[in-house]
């Protein structure tokens, strides 16, 4: 709240009209209890925290990252990164549009610049977003300044402000927060799904006393945790709430999705109406699931899932 008791406005350099016609997101994001069997016999409750319908276009974590940092960039364009099937690209894409913010997206693969868009890609196009394709190794290499500096003069972005791949940076994990304050009295353990490790950074430090936050790598490697220490440093200074990530649900890599897991996600959608993004939803839910099978959690815990996505109709 600012002084005067109003709830200040995320966007403040964006005219208000515009910002109410584009994007008014559903927040605190709904809270649901599901009946399911294999909990309940646990003893276990299990809640589904729905970020998936914070905003249509905007789903999920993408708002709770994505806003802080369009605030700061008070109206410049906005530079990302992402491959051709980029979630993040098309958020950062459809913000834009909504906000009236110019974006940029530098894709990975130059080999891609020659032929027609992929059904992503148009649809970032589509928002008007400006696509640069760089090759695969500056792409890699981007993190480095004096790579950025020549790769956005050569996108013509020299100036704009930068939002890390997969929107993950210290604006984006202090956006993140809220979801953990969201969810304080609520739940014992919150599952959420890691890509880079942001959504988890800001929602472990979000919690409050006794919560505690395990968050499911959906990549191989091990690496996770350590992305979001770092994460929470560059945004605290420091290591916050009680968390951990489990590296044994990733189920082969990144976009992997064995049949195993396919039918899982079938099963739950049948069972509970909930269309399971299959990338990173679907397998928090299956870790829980196995966790609670496992006995990992007391009786009397209460779990909460964050559904941080939505099956991609693209
Ligand atoms: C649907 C969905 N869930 C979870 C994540 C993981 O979030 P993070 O990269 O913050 O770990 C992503 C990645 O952006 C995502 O698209």
């Amino acid at each position: 709240m600012s002084d005067n008791g109003r709830v200040p406005r995320p966007f403040p350099d964006v005219p208000e009209p515009e910002a109410r016609a584009g994007l008014r997101p559903r927040l605190p994001s709904p809270l649901t209890e599901t009946a399911d069997a294999r909990f309940a016999r646990r003893g276990v409750r299990l809640l589904l925290k729905r970020d998936d319908l914070i905003h249509p276009e905007l789903v999920g974590n993408k708002w709770r990252k994505l806003a802080p940092n369009l605030a700061a960039a008070r109206g410049r364009a906005l530079v990302t990164f992402g491959g051709a099937y980029s979630n993040h690209l098309r958020a950062t894409a459809a913000a834009g549009r909504l906000l009236g913010v110019p974006t940029i997206g530098v894709v990975r693969g130059d080999e891609l610049a020659g032929r027609p868009l992929n059904r992503s890609l148009a649809r970032c196009a589509a928002d008007g977003m400006r696509l640069h394709f760089v090759d695969r190794s500056t792409y890699r290499s981007k993190r480095e300044p004096e790579v950025l500096a020549r790769l956005l003069a050569d996108a013509g972005a020299a100036g704009a402000y930068v939002v890390p791949e997969g929107g993950s940076n210290a604006r984006a994990v202090e956006g993140c927060t809220e979801l953990g304050r969201e969810l304080r009295g609520h739940a014992d353990v919150v599952g959420v799904a890691c890509g880079t490790g942001g959504t988890l950074a800001g929602l472990a430090a979000g919690l409050g006393a006794g919560q505690r936050a395990l968050g499911v790598a959906v990549l191989r490697g091990g690496f996770l945790a350590r992305e979001v220490e770092a994460l929470q440093t560059a945004a605290f200074g420091r290591r916050r709430g009680d968390w951990e990530v489990t590296d044994r649900f990733h189920a082969g890599g990144y976009a992997r999705v064995p049949a195993a897991l396919e039918a899982f996600a079938e099963d739950f959608e049948q069972r509970h109406g909930l269309p399971v993004e299959r990338l990173y939803v679907a397998k928090v839910l299956h870790a829980l699931t196995v966790l609670t099978e496992e006995g990992a959690f007391a009786r009397g815990t209460t779990l909460a899932a964050i559904v941080t996505g939505a099956p991609d109709p693209v």
